[in-house]
């Protein structure tokens, strides 16, 4: 039976947890090769061993590092021609709160981060008969909600650089956006563990729940295989109907 990622080889970030994990599994589960990614030594082993990929200690904030992790993606796998953004960081404070460093370091991995794997990677994706990049970006990039000034402009920052990398890098490489709303991960344990929070953050979606991972991972696969060929530069609001408000 053929799989629908078959023969594609494809790196993922922040792949030791939450979206990204469940996204290497499900593209794992699709026959993709996988190089996976994260700043979690003990987490991105756990993830990898499994689904016989190789995982890989890398900072995406450190343009170096991410050089050398991505030449090894290409010379294990025998080229890339996939690309999945996931790692990236939160901190809720009111901006009068959020210290410079926070700042910096959400700007960091959110958005630079992304761009220090395109860098290192577009020989290879430009060498591939044709290639996808997926950024999971954030409603937050969307809409204005408080306490997330650095978060937002992270994602925001990421969209855009989806619609001009998407406007750049056609025909032969895709590149698109998935924006989430709240999705049950480590990212967001402070509110699904307490029933309070997760009544207030559903109430304000229209299917009135809580993301699952599994709800992102299926996007991603969408956005990552044919069945999306005539969509690049695209943002995707996965949100149980939040994001319009
Ligand atoms: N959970 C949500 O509700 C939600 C909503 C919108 C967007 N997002 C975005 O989805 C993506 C995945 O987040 P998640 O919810 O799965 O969170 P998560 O905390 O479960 O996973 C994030 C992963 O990124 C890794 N990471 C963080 N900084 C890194 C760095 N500098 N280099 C390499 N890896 C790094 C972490 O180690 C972790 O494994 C993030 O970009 C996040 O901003 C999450």
């Amino acid at each position: 039976m053929t799989r629908r990622l078959d023969g594609r080889k494809i790196v993922i970030t922040g792949a030791a947890s939450g979206m990204g994990k469940d996204i290497a599994q499900l593209f794992g589960s699709e026959g993709a090769m996988l190089f996976l990614l994260d700043r979690d030594a003990a987490g991105i082993d756990t993830v990898a061993a499994p689904l016989g990929a190789k995982g890989l200690v890398c900072d995406v904030t450190d343009s170096r590092g991410v050089e050398n992790a991505i030449g090894q993606a290409a010379h294990a796998m025998g080229g890339i021609d996939g690309i999945v953004n996931a790692a990236g960081i939160f901190y809720a404070e009111p901006f009068d709160l959020l210290s410079s460093e926070k700042w910096d370091r959400m700007l960091a991995v959110n958005l630079t981060g992304p761009a220090n794997i395109v860098r290192a990677a577009l020989p290879s994706l430009r060498a591939a008969d044709r290639a996808t990049i997926v950024n999971i970006a954030s409603v937050s990039g969307l809409m204005p909600m408080e306490g997330t000034s650095g978060y937002s402009a992270s994602k925001a920052g990421l969209i855009m650089f989806t619609r001009c990398l998407g406007l750049e890098l056609g025909p032969n490489i895709r590149v698109n956006a998935i924006c989430p709303g709240s999705v049950k991960t480590e990212m967001t344990r402070f509110i699904w563990e307490n029933p309070e929070h997760v009544e207030r953050a559903s109430s304000r979606v229209a299917l009135n729940r809580m993301g699952e991972v599994g709800d992102i991972s299926t996007v991603a696969l969408f956005l990552t295989t044919d069945d999306s060929a005539f969509m690049t530069g695209a943002w995707l609001p996965v949100d149980g109907g939040f994001a319009w408000r």
